[in-house]
């Protein structure tokens, strides 16, 4: 860990505008900054910087946090390395502890990127010796690879016998136990050997061009067809996409996603420097996060066969719920984009991209494919398909609209289509709410909400603090409504978060200065993404106006007087739980 006191020093140091201004465009407003939000798409500025308190908040997605928090988001970095990269920008010599809990077994991300750095350098090299590099440059001529592809992705050759990296990474005075760590090198009981043999290899590169692991392919049909580094200090794979240091730089507007390093790179080659992939694992909502960064739309490129499908069929949930928006291409006669590319050239892949479907067209073609449409019994498996999948959709507007393409699409009834739709429907909210008390049983038996510890003993008036909070932060004004003839006070609240969120809200909003910033200098920065969720989630719903709030607070007083009463005080039952005795506690009934 790195002391508390070389954090603020760094954070003192760290001007938050002057970070931020690297990265967004900023505008001051009265006291604060405003710009575009480097954490969600947007035409109006909604992303504000409040030097004051040295924190930023978007009022779009919530995003909420100080510099270090901003570094590590806008980078794409763990706490330690944005600490890091802060202290080097101030000029802060960190010392020796700076790595500490970023080292495995004692081996430190630097070392690690320095014998990565080395070792490209050393695959390349090999692959274009003489004596060494001859099957894997015939193998990439074959694969029809550009000389501009294999100089541009910095390709490389491991040879079959031999272990020459060992050899190479220990004359520059590495450690066996680091070229261990670093995945270079695998250990028997002869000792150590290279762990990339007779492969050739695809450096995998980072935002800031560190080179942060490798994928390995062999150049026949042997198995495992691609050995890749496992995570390092310097490297997890969830979270990183490979050739997005150069998709970055694109201006398409979207990425296109595949599921391989040859897509990648045919693509790039044939002039689609927006394809991405990820790294021998399938697609993670860390890497839809890093997306949303830098495009608001991913176009899938997925193998064609059934596996592919399927994965496409997964990330669609990922990019949606990260926010972005997926659309599928789709492509008959070639197993995947690179094969497509070589085959049909890059012209109609370009119309492929244009003629991308949506989420609506993946799920019909799916389950055409799937059906012989028309033979009645495959019919009403097909339409009960279609059904299952608009009962899944979260908004009303979009399942109607769904309802009516869908019906059209099949042929089918648009009244029967919903009236399916809503039985579903039902069904899945049944199973939820037995879910639901299951997470309910879950909080109670004490491995509850660590930001709002008062969840488990009142749920119920815990979920309408969250809500009345929310609109407080929409609507500032509402403090002074008089429900039920009086103001909503401190005491209504029956959790301690909420009494301390409307105090600090309700003191700000009666001088009228309340700002949602504000709560980053009064509360911890897990507090105040709760209480951004709890603006979110109003600000995603239609009705918060007056009335709606009045019968929020009507409800959390009745709640109040509930549990004042001790009907069913679950604290009453937590308490005996944790004498032990059995015995209610003294006061209680
Ligand atoms: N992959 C992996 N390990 C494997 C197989 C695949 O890590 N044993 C990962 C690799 O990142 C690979 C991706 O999954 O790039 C897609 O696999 P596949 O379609 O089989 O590979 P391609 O990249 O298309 O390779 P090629 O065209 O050379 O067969
Ligand atoms: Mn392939």
């Amino acid at each position: 860990m790195i002391p508390a006191n070389v954090i603020d020093d760094i954070k003192a140091r760290s001007d938050i505008e002057t970070v931020v201004s690297s990265v967004v465009t900023l505008k001051r407003t009265g006291q604060n900054l405003k710009g575009l939000c480097p954490f969600h798409s947007e035409k109006t500025p909604s992303f504000t910087v409040y030097p004051g308190t040295q924190s930023f908040y978007c009022f779009g997605c919530g995003a909420a946090g100080d510099v270090i928090s901003f570094v590590m988001r806008t980078e794409n970095l763990d706490y330690v390395s944005a600490v890091e990269t802060l202290a080097k920008r101030a000029g802060i010599v960190l010392p020796d502890f700076d790595e500490s809990d970023r080292r495995e077994q004692g081996v430190t991300r630097t070392r690690v990127l320095q014998m990565n750095l080395e070792a490209a350098k050393f695959y390349r090299q090999m692959l274009f010796d003489e004596q060494t590099g001859g099957p894997g440059r015939q193998y990439l001529a074959e694969r029809k690879l550009s000389m501009a592809a294999i100089k541009r992705f910095g390709l490389g050759y491991s040879p079959p016998s031999g272990s020459r990296m060992l050899k190479h990474l220990s004359s520059l005075g590495f450690t066996n136990q680091e070229i261990q760590t670093a995945y270079f090198a695998g250990k028997s009981e002869r000792g150590y050997y290279d762990y990339f043999r007779g492969r050739v290899m695809f450096p995998i590169i980072d935002v800031q061009g560190n080179v942060i692991a490798f994928g390995g392919r062999v150049l026949d049909d042997s198995k495992p067809k691609y050995l890749n580094t496992s995570d390092t200090p310097a490297f997890k794979k969830t979270k990183n996409l490979f050739a997005l240091n150069y998709a970055k730089n694109t201006d398409a507007g979207y990425f296109i996603l595949c599921e391989g390093y040859m897509d990648v790179i045919t693509l790039h080659d044939a002039g689609f420097g927006m394809a991405v992939a990820s790294l021998g694992t399938a697609f993670t909502e860390e890497q839809a996060r890093i997306i949303k960064r830098y495009v608001p739309k991913v176009i899938l490129s997925y193998d064609s066969d059934e596996a592919g499908q399927k994965a496409a069929n997964r990330a669609i949930g990922i990019l949606e719920k990260a926010g972005i928006e997926p659309k599928v291409l789709r492509m008959s006669g070639a197993k995947d984009p690179d094969e497509y590319i070589k085959k049909y050239g890059a012209d109609r892949f370009r119309s492929l991209i244009e003629d991308s479907g949506g989420k609506f067209e993946f799920m019909t073609e799916n389950i055409r494919r799937k059906y012989d449409i028309d033979n009645p019994a495959d019919r009403v498996k097909a339409v009960a398909e279609v059904a299952a999948a608009i009962a899944d959709l979260y908004s009303n507007v979009e399942r109607d609209i769904w309802i009516e393409r869908a019906s059209k699409a099949f042929s089918v009834d648009p009244k029967s289509l919903r009236a399916d739709v809503d039985a579903q429907r039902k069904r899945s909210a049944k199973e939820a709410d037995k879910k639901r008390r299951g997470e309910l049983i879950r909080i109670t038996s004490g491995l509850g909400d660590r930001v709002n510890t008062d969840f488990a003993k009142v749920p119920k008036a815990a979920k309408i603090e969250e809500g009345i909070l929310g609109m407080i932060f929409l609507h500032p004004d509402y403090i002074t409504r008089e429900p039920g003839g009086r103001r909503l006070r401190e005491d209504d609240f029956l959790t301690e978060l909420g009494r301390r969120l409307f105090r600090f809200t309700a003191e700000n909003a009666e001088s009228g200065t309340f700002q949602f910033g504000l709560l980053n200098g009064a509360f911890t920065p897990d507090e105040v993404s709760r209480a951004a969720k709890m603006l979110a989630e109003r600000a995603d719903l239609s009705v918060n106006d007056g009335e709606t709030f009045d019968s929020y607070v009507t409800a959390l007083r009745e709640e109040g007087t509930r549990h004042g009463e001790g009907a069913d005080s679950l604290e009453a039952v937590l308490a005996r739980r944790r004498s032990g005795t059995g015995e209610p506690p003294a006061g209680q009934p």
